[in-house]
């Protein structure tokens, strides 16, 4: 049922209105208001489909009510038929500008007003069942990103995953680092996107091991300072894997008929865990690998990264080293911020410690 709601401040019209549209149409529902007050009350109690107001009134005129329904996204896709005077041009134009649906003269004529009604409902209607469908399609874009979000972080995790398989030593490290450069994102008070950005791809930091030879890779005990220049490769063969152009896919695309899905946001995730492969091994005093970056020189996520690593390699047992406690692990970690690791960082990170055993009490191979 059409709820349509008459504005005047005279009530024989009112009346006169009802007396005209009584018998024509009994399906429509008839409301009055003789006040933009009253009309308020009520457009905020009911569904309205159409409202027919008076320019002229007394205290608030049509075009302030015009305005409030303007205000609010349910109320200003309702169509307003304005009642002005047949000679009244300028007071016509203005009702136009402050966004009526339709004009009509006064005194009303039936058959005038009911057409105008007619129209102005199915306006109304049409943009109901738009707004519906809108509504349900946002819905089902919502559902799919959040399926393909999913699908993503899984992909990743597994790529890292994959790269720590040959690793044997290292059990769920990659799990760790990413938990723990979360909450040093967190303490440092990075915006979310950011904090979610370090979280999904500083699990990828060491995905360039997986092109060291076994030999070295896997060797017990120390390594020579000739395989060391080796191992250090893991950083740059990380990146190169992250930023390579993925030339096979442009063809995949192309068969559905598709633009190439050079997503900014696919390249964005890529280049950040390009940036932290490359640069988790660099030193806060420049004696770092590979590039020897210095200070804030070294890129942020990078330098994040190199404390969620350092602080799990020190906590974990190697063919070369024993587990440090955690009390001796903290300790060596407080020593390296300054020559390795960002001193502003570990201010940022001093409470945290009873955080990072809880990670690894939760990941523990
Ligand atoms: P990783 O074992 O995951 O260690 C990551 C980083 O944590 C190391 O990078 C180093 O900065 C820090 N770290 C590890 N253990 C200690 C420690 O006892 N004290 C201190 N202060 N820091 C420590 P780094 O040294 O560049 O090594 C990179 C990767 O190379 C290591 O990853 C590990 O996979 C391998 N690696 C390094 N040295 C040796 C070694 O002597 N023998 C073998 N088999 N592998 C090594
Ligand atoms: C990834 O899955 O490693 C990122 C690739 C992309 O989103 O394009
Ligand atoms: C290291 O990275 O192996 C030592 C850190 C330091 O104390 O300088
Ligand atoms: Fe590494
Ligand atoms: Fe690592």
């Amino acid at each position: 049922m059409n709820r349509l709601l008459f504005v005047d401040d005279e009530a024989h019209y009112l009346k006169g209105v009802e007396r005209m549209l009584h018998h024509r149409r009994d399906e429509w529902r008839l409301c009055f208001a003789q006040s933009v007050d009253e009309a308020v009350t009520q457009i905020n109690a009911h569904d309205i489909d159409v409202i027919v107001t008076d320019a002229n009134m007394p205290g608030k005129s049509g075009f302030d009510l015009l305005e409030i329904l303007q205000e609010a996204d349910h109320t200003s896709r309702i169509p307003v038929i304005v009642l002005t005077g047949d000679a009244d041009t300028a007071l016509k134009r203005r009702a136009l500008e402050y966004g009526a649906t339709d004009l009509l003269n006064k005194p009303i004529n039936p058959e005038d007003l009911v057409a105008r009604l007619i129209s102005a409902l199915r306006l109304k209607s049409y943009e109901d069942k738009m707004r519906r469908q809108n509504t349900t399609l946002e819905a089902k874009v919502k559902k799919r990103t959040r399926e393909l979000e999913f699908l993503h972080h899984d992909l990743v995790w597994r790529l890292a995953k994959a790269g720590e398989l040959r690793d044997e030593e290292t059990g769920d490290h990659v799990m760790r680092v990413s938990h723990i450069s979360r909450l040093i994102a967190q303490a440092l008070g990075l915006p979310d996107r950011e904090i979610e950005l370090i979280f999904l791809t500083a699990s990828l930091h060491d995905l360039g091991k997986i092109g060291i030879p076994d030999g070295i890779l896997l060797k017990q005990g120390r390594l020579t300072p000739g395989e060391m220049e080796i191992m250090k490769h893991h950083c740059k063969i990380g990146a190169d894997i992250l930023l390579m152009k993925p030339r096979g896919m442009q063809e995949f695309y192309a068969l559905k008929t598709q633009t190439p899905p050079e997503l900014k946001m696919g390249a964005k995730v890529r280049e950040y865990a390009a940036t932290i492969a490359m640069s988790h091994h660099e030193r806060w005093d420049g004696n770092g690998y590979p590039l020897g970056l210095a200070g804030d020189a070294i890129p942020l996520p990078g330098r994040i990264v190199a404390y969620a690593d350092v602080y799990d390699a020190l906590r974990s047992e190697r063919s070369y080293k024993q587990a440090f406690s955690p009390e001796a692990a903290w300790q060596e970690l407080q020593e390296c911020a300054g020559p390795h690791l960002d001193p502003n960082i570990f201010r940022a990170i001093r409470h945290l410690r009873p955080a990072f055993e809880a990670i690894r009490d939760t990941y523990s191979e």
